[in-house]
């Protein structure tokens, strides 16, 4: 099976209806989107999500930020996607990122950075496991995509 990996577009980038671009930029780069589904996070769920960070003081605001409006959650898969989909997000802080990122293109701020990747296989199976069942993930043959396996 391909590398999977969760994507989040959070709640900023929805309110700013970016996510038809933030979509587009893992599309073009040859990833497949295989779940999908557009929800607000309850406060249980956030601090799930983000339990890495629940003893740094951001980790709060952080929770109340990703839980504050709709997002959309996603599962993407292709060629080393964890670490693909992490260089194609940019920087943690938008304002660091580097032109030609998601963040660097499309934020100015520090912590209102657009959207979630996992990094590492282990939070990308904690964290598909949270917002999707396996029935929900589309198992598709790609097997004649010949420059999928190149
Ligand atoms: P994310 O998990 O949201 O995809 O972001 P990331 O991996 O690039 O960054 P991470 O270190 O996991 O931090 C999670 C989110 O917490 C906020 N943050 N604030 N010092 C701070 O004020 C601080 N550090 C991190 C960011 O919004 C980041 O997305
Ligand atoms: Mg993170």
């Amino acid at each position: 099976m391909p590398e999977q990996t969760l994507i989040i577009i959070k709640p900023d980038a929805m309110q700013r209806s970016l996510a038809g671009k933030i979509i587009s930029r893992f599309e073009e780069k040859g990833f497949q989107i295989v779940a999908s589904k557009v929800m607000v996070v309850s406060d249980a769920l956030a601090a799930k999500h983000y339990a890495v960070h629940k003893d740094k003081d951001f980790f709060e605001g952080l929770c109340k930020n990703f839980s504050s409006s709709a997002i959309m959650a996603m599962v993407w898969q292709g060629n080393n996607i964890i670490e693909l989909s992490r260089k194609i997000m940019g920087a943690t802080f938008a304002q660091d990122a580097k032109p030609g990122t998601i963040r660097g293109d499309f934020s100015c701020t520090k912590g209102f950075n657009l959207v979630h990747g996992s990094d590492s296989l282990e939070s990308a199976k904690y964290e598909i496991a949270l917002y999707f069942d396996e029935n929900e993930i589309a198992d598709y043959d790609l097997s004649n995509a010949r420059w999928l396996n190149d």
